[in-house]
């Protein structure tokens, strides 16, 4: 067999962990990896390479992925959709691993089964945001680039009290990862793109904590509206500045984590097994813990908020 490996859209710690088990599962059978150096937009000027365990294993540990991505819209084109049909076709490609959000998953694996290439993909994107799935590849580790920055933070606020902290994650329209990041580093408030709030109300909240605890802190997600104004009134109803921090793209190039390497691990096995096994067209996905193979595209469905008990209980919203 001769499995393509395809990167697009945004990156994600351990896509390189899954290039790695890809190639070395290939190797076992004794079939061919390939991969492609920037995206769709690299297939269509057959930017194709063979790969080998032996060149992955350096980069199992690193963030990013080494065959580089796109999010350039090229298949929008019909003609771009014929050149990479032919592409696939000279180059003998029977399956395509792919890696991608949202989008990705969409929009490709339909493209490709009209042209009678095999493909599972890998919802990758550290914005845990693909509806079907419980779980991407690349959120667990940009929480732990989180956590690495807010444990900071707590430790300065404890040396210099009366400090209100602010942190902005990234996630896109979403607030999944925000809200877990919440939950984690202990934060007194989260906001989120998907809830409203009231700017008072989260000034007054913060001043409590400060009272309380000597610190406090608000975690928000970067497609919050109305933050810069939120991020005004603070100090106007606190009497405290803000100490506003970004996590920015940085938050993207975290160390991949434990959770995703054994999760690349486990959906790199499991997809290239049901390509070698037959399937045509399918996404891994992880539902109650475990990571299994949902056959055929994944179907559109309404996006899940992110959990409102969860955002109450931060929030101290809810009942005891
Ligand atoms: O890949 C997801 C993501 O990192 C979002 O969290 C973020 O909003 C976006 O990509 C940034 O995209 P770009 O790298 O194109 O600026």
């Amino acid at each position: 067999m001769r499995t393509l490996f395809v990167v697009s859209g945004g990156d994600a710690p351990g896509i390189n962990a899954a290039l790695y088990q890809g190639a070395s599962l290939a190797a076992q059978y004794g079939d061919e990896t390939l991969g492609v150096q920037g995206g769709f937009a690299g297939l269509l000027t057959e930017q194709i390479v063979p790969f080998t365990p032996h060149e992955m294993i350096h980069w199992l540990a690193m963030a990013g992925t080494h065959f580089q991505s796109s999010r350039d819209p090229v298949l929008a084109q019909a003609e771009a959709q014929e050149k990479l049909s032919h592409v696939l076709a000279q180059h003998q490609i029977d399956s395509i691993i792919l890696f991608g959000g949202n989008g990705t998953l969409r929009y490709i694996p339909p493209l490709l089964e009209r042209w009678g290439v095999a493909c599972i993909g890998l919802p990758t994107t550290i914005d845990n945001d693909v509806p079907g799935t419980d779980l991407t590849l690349g959120f667990d580790s940009a929480c732990n680039f989180a956590y690495s920055v807010v444990d900071g933070m707590r430790a300065t606020g404890h040396a210099l009290t009366g400090r209100i902290f602010t942190l902005e994650t990234l996630g896109g329209d979403t607030g999944y990862l925000a809200l877990e990041i919440a939950r984690g580093s202990a934060a007194d408030v989260v906001l989120l793109p998907e809830y409203e709030y009231d700017p008072v109300w989260v000034a007054d909240r913060l001043k409590g904590a400060i009272t309380r605890q000597g610190q406090a802190l608000l975690v928000y997600s970067e497609g919050l509206k109305g933050k810069n104004e939120l991020l005004d009134l603070i100090p106007k109803r606190t009497g405290i500045r803000v100490r506003d921090s970004h996590l920015g793209h940085a938050q993207r190039g975290g160390v991949p984590s434990h959770r995703d390497r054994a999760l690349a691990a486990d959906m790199v096995r499991k997809a290239y097994t049901a390509l070698r096994d037959g399937v045509r067209t399918g996404v891994m996905v992880v539902r109650d813990g475990q990571t299994v193979l949902h056959s055929g595209i994944l179907e559109a469905t309404a996006p899940r908020l992110p959990d409102q008990i969860l955002y109450n209980q931060i929030n101290g919203l809810h009942e005891l």
